[in-house]
């Protein structure tokens, strides 16, 4: 009995020893106040097609993005302006900005009724067999909402991005930068690839809807 206790002591403490402290929700507010809030804006609701919505984004996903945008290693779209700004933050504070993110309350935009929202919503819920394209919905959620990477991890995933509700233009841009491989992603690559421009365009256009 005291045996048993004592080992399951030694495994809650080693436990503990692995787990990260807490993330401090409020001093990450006080970064996406100071520093984010000029583009992403403060509740990661980006009004700017530019600007990736960040709201209720998985926090794994935003602390991995920004640390590659602040090392130089992603630099699609306008990255290089956000590089220098992302600088002085600690890896604490990127994870307190990256949780404050991840609470915030998404809103979606709208799609574009003339640009084939149709195409769109049949690609992201079923995919197109004839390319085998699967369908987005299997990853990235019926809603667009995203799932955490779990067990992949040590794949490299860390997570399933949420893309309900993201700027159709910063969705387009995605899909071309990893077809072009300025993401390097194999999956994103690989179901990039197998997409048409009109393809992109349209799935594009129903996530800007989605929620
Ligand atoms: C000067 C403007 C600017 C500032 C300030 C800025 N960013 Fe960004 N950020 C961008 C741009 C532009 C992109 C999109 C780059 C692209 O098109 O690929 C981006 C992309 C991102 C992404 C990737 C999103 C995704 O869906 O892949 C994350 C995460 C991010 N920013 C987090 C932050 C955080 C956290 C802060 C504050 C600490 C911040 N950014 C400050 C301009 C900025
Ligand atoms: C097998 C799983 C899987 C499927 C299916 C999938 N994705 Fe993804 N997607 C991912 C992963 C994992 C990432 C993160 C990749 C990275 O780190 O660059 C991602 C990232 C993205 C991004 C970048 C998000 C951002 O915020 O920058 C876009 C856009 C995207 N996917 C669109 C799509 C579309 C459109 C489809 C359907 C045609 C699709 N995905 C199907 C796994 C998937």
């Amino acid at each position: 009995m005291k045996r048993l206790t004592l080992l399951s002591l030694a495994v809650a403490v080693s436990g503990l020893a692995a787990a990260q402290p807490k993330a401090d929700v409020a001093r990450g507010e006080q970064i996406a106040n100071t520093v984010c809030a000029a583009c992403h804006a403060a509740d990661g609701n980006s009004g700017i097609a530019m600007y990736p919505r960040l709201a209720a984004q998985d926090a794994e996903y935003i602390i991995l993005e920004t640390h590659l945008i602040k090392d130089g290693k992603r630099t699609t779209g306008a990255a290089g302006t956000m590089m220098p700004l992302v600088q002085s933050l600690s890896d604490d504070d990127i994870r307190n900005v990256a949780a404050y993110f991840q609470k915030q309350q998404p809103k979606a935009g709208e799609a574009n009724p003339k640009e084939n929202p149709e195409l769109g919503a049949r690609i992201f819920r079923g995919g197109l067999a004839d390319k085998k394209l699967p369908a987005c919905m299997s990853c990235h959620g019926p809603n667009g909402a995203g799932m955490p990477g779990g067990s992949t991890a040590k794949d490299g995933i860390v997570a399933y991005p949420r893309l309900g509700g993201q700027h159709k233009a910063y969705v387009v841009e995605q899909l071309k930068a990893y077809q072009n491989g300025q993401r390097t992603n194999p999956i994103m690559v690989d179901i990039a690839k197998r997409m048409s421009a009109d393809e992109i365009n349209a799935v594009g256009n129903f996530i800007q809807g989605l929620h």
